[in-house]
């Protein structure tokens, strides 16, 4: 299958990308010990012009760290983060700030990502004054413009957060990211918080932005049912690596990883003859922590499937199935036994 994205310029890209956390810790004794978290672990990922990428897996396998690294907004330990062909692996903030209205963050939570001592205009306005890209009148023009867009009226630019629901909240921070034009948008969460009547609302609001202004998105979920509906491409994260990747259609219904299954198996089904015929919880015990040592495959300790080639070596992300997605796992790497 060929998406019309597939031959477009990545606008986002990490190669190789790691990125670890040092965290102390006193043992027993009291003595402090230095601990190494991998939360990103070796990731290579293209999102091309265009195109909403969706990542998915378990809480803490990285997805916020990854989304952040993207942007700039958490350091990097190995590897490199373009965007739009600029290397953004070594700049300072200095040299980034020029080129932060062009990547935007959507954060889970809408009753903290907004100022509540600024009124929405202000909060609004903010991109495009610190980057000098339009006059205090036209600014107001372009709030009035965004909040229309948004579902909003525009008169709210006089109130206070304080007045709004989390739904209109969330429709605030959008239109705050969008509003200076970006090339690039990480939604970490964006509809986890809200009330499941706001989600499927805020939802069309994506996909209705994606198409005005041409958007590129990574849309950070663990709800398997929304991605499906809003990703052209969806990659899912296992301890720090992209395991697999594709689109929807083969990621959903034709998983490679044992690990995908796992997910989709825990996924109740809206239609009752195939909830009743879903395998029970698939998916045991805890993801080994990102700060262990683990050699071979790092799903081999949960996987149904394991074979002595898994406790050895490690997979690497490559083609499998019929050729339409990649997939870390032996049981589809004929080429290396
Ligand atoms: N600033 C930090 N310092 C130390 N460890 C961190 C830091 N930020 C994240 N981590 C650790 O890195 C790992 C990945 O965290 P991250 O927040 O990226 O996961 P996530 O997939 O977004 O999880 P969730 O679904 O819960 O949001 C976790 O083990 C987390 O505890
Ligand atoms: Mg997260």
């Amino acid at each position: 299958m060929t998406h019309p994205a597939d031959t477009a310029l990545p606008v986002s890209e990490a190669v190789a990308l790691k990125v670890q956390y040092q965290t102390r810790q006193r043992n027993w004794r009291g003595q402090l010990s230095t601990t190494t978290v991998r939360a990103v672990d070796g990731i290579d990922l293209a999102i091309r012009s265009g195109e909403a990428v969706a990542l998915v897996g378990e809480s803490g396998c990285g997805k916020s760290t990854l989304g952040r690294a993207l942007l700039r907004l958490e350091h990097v330990s190995e590897g490199a983060v373009h965007f739009a062909g600029s290397d953004l692996t070594g700049l300072g903030e200095p040299m980034l700030r020029p080129l932060r209205r062009n990547m935007q963050m959507v954060f889970q939570d809408p009753f903290s990502s907004l100022n509540p001592r600024m009124r929405i205009g202000e909060t609004l306005a903010e991109p495009l004054l610190v980057h000098g890209l339009a006059s205090k009148a036209e600014a107001r023009a372009r709030v009035a413009e965004i909040l229309e867009i948004v579902g909003l009226d525009p008169a709210v630019a006089t109130r206070h957060p304080h007045a709004f629901s989390g739904g209109q909240r969330q429709r605030i921070a959008i239109a705050r990211a969008v509003i200076a034009r970006p090339k690039f948008v990480v939604a970490d969460e964006p509809i986890s918080a809200l009330d499941i009547s706001v989600q499927a609302q805020i939802l069309d609001l994506f996909e209705d932005l994606k198409e005005r202004f041409a958007l590129t998105y990574l849309f950070i979920s663990h709800d398997l049912a929304v991605v499906r509906h809003i990703a052209d491409r969806v990659a899912v994260m296992y301890l720090g690596r992209i395991v697999e990747e594709g689109s929807p259609e083969s990621v959903f219904d034709n998983p490679l990883h044992p690990y995908t299954q796992a997910l989709l198996a825990a996924v109740p089904s809206p239609d009752p003859v195939r909830e009743r015929s879903r395998p029970a919880a698939t998916l045991q015990g805890e993801p080994p922590s990102p700060a262990a040592t683990i050699s071979g495959c790092r799903f081999r300790g949960r996987c149904a499937h394991a074979m002595p080639i898994c406790e050895t070596s490690d997979p690497a992300l490559a083609t499998g199935g019929d050729g339409k997605q990649a997939v870390a796992c032996f049981l589809h790497h004929e080429q290396s036994f």
